[in-house]
């Protein structure tokens, strides 16, 4: 189905700028689900994988919004944190093109010192993405999805692990740690997404190791970070990604304005935080 059918399908028809007045109480996810939802770039029969996917918003909403094939959100077992981005991917496969969204481990602690996909046997895909006109929905189609979005959170799940309390039981197709690497390493990812991953060394000094692992050169990454909220992470990963090859802009959402500049890292005690959009890419 052609984009702007499916779009028309799920009753979208306002345009983008009408999501200004909410831009104070959105997150990370929410910018980069209504930017994906809204850009010109067409994702028709492309591989998505979402890095710390967390509950799953991003990655659902995505999969509703667009014409992906694939869209594989990813996240660590630690805390549970898989097991709560299973159940709601679950509790979604009611919505429209949910078929195509699948849940892998990746803890990126284990890609550290791991072989790069360069190193292993990669089938490349026998289409790559359709490059077509892409509609322009606005942000009612996202908070239609939204809206009918099932995220189940930590403080009110039901579904128990025997002995563990509060982590779901999976009911995906859980192939294992292992399997899993083997998929993320050998599929051509078009696109890798995330949001707000980085609040610890983990994340400033592995995620670059990590995107660059599972990167081809055409890959484009696109991560939504909210700047300032740790300064010192946001300097090191900015280095890290630069020492791992990849070149980083800022992507401008047309229907937003002109973001204030903002202070050099480290100079004030309270910075601004404020929500930003990168387009990452090998050198
Ligand atoms: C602040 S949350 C953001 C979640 C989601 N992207 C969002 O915007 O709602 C950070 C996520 O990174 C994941 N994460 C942290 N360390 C990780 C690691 N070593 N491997 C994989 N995921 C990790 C956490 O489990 C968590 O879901």
């Amino acid at each position: 189905m052609h984009a702007r059918t499916h779009a028309r399908k799920h009753g979208a028809s306002k345009p983008a700028g009408a999501h200004l007045q909410r831009k104070n109480t959105c997150h990370a996810r929410c910018r980069l689900a209504e930017y994906l939802s809204n850009t010109e770039e067409n994702f028709a029969g492309c591989n998505i994988l979402e890095l710390g996917a967390g509950l799953g918003y991003l990655g659902l909403t995505i999969a509703r919004n667009t014409l992906a094939s694939l869209i594989c959100l990813t996240e660590q077992a630690e805390g549970g944190a898989l097991s709560w981005c299973r159940l709601n991917v679950e509790k979604n496969r009611h919505l429209p093109n949910s078929g195509v969204v699948r849940t892998c481990e990746c803890d990126w602690r284990d890609y550290a010192s791991r072989s790069t996909p360069s190193e292993l046997d990669i089938q490349n895909k026998p289409e790559g993405c359709h490059k077509e006109q892409r509609f322009s929905t606005g942000c009612q189609r996202q908070q239609e999805s939204s809206q009918t979005l099932q995220i189940q959170e930590h403080n009110s799940c039901i579904q128990t692990h025997q002995g563990a309390t509060n982590t779901p039981r999976c009911r995906d197709t859980c192939s294992g740690k292992e399997a899993d690497r083997l998929f993320l390493t050998s599929t051509k990812w078009d696109y890798i997404i995330g949001s707000d991953l980085v609040y610890n060394s983990v994340g400033s000094t592995l995620l670059p190791l990590v995107m660059k692992k599972l990167c081809s050169p055409t890959t484009v990454i696109l991560y939504c970070h909210t700047k300032h909220r740790f300064d010192h992470l946001d300097v090191e990963f900015f280095e890290h990604l630069n020492k791992n090859g990849f070149n980083v802009e800022e992507v401008r959402e047309p229907w937003l304005p002109t973001p204030p500049p903002s202070p050099p890292p480290l100079t004030e005690l309270f910075p601004e935080q404020r929500i930003a959009i990168y387009r990452i890419s090998l050198n």
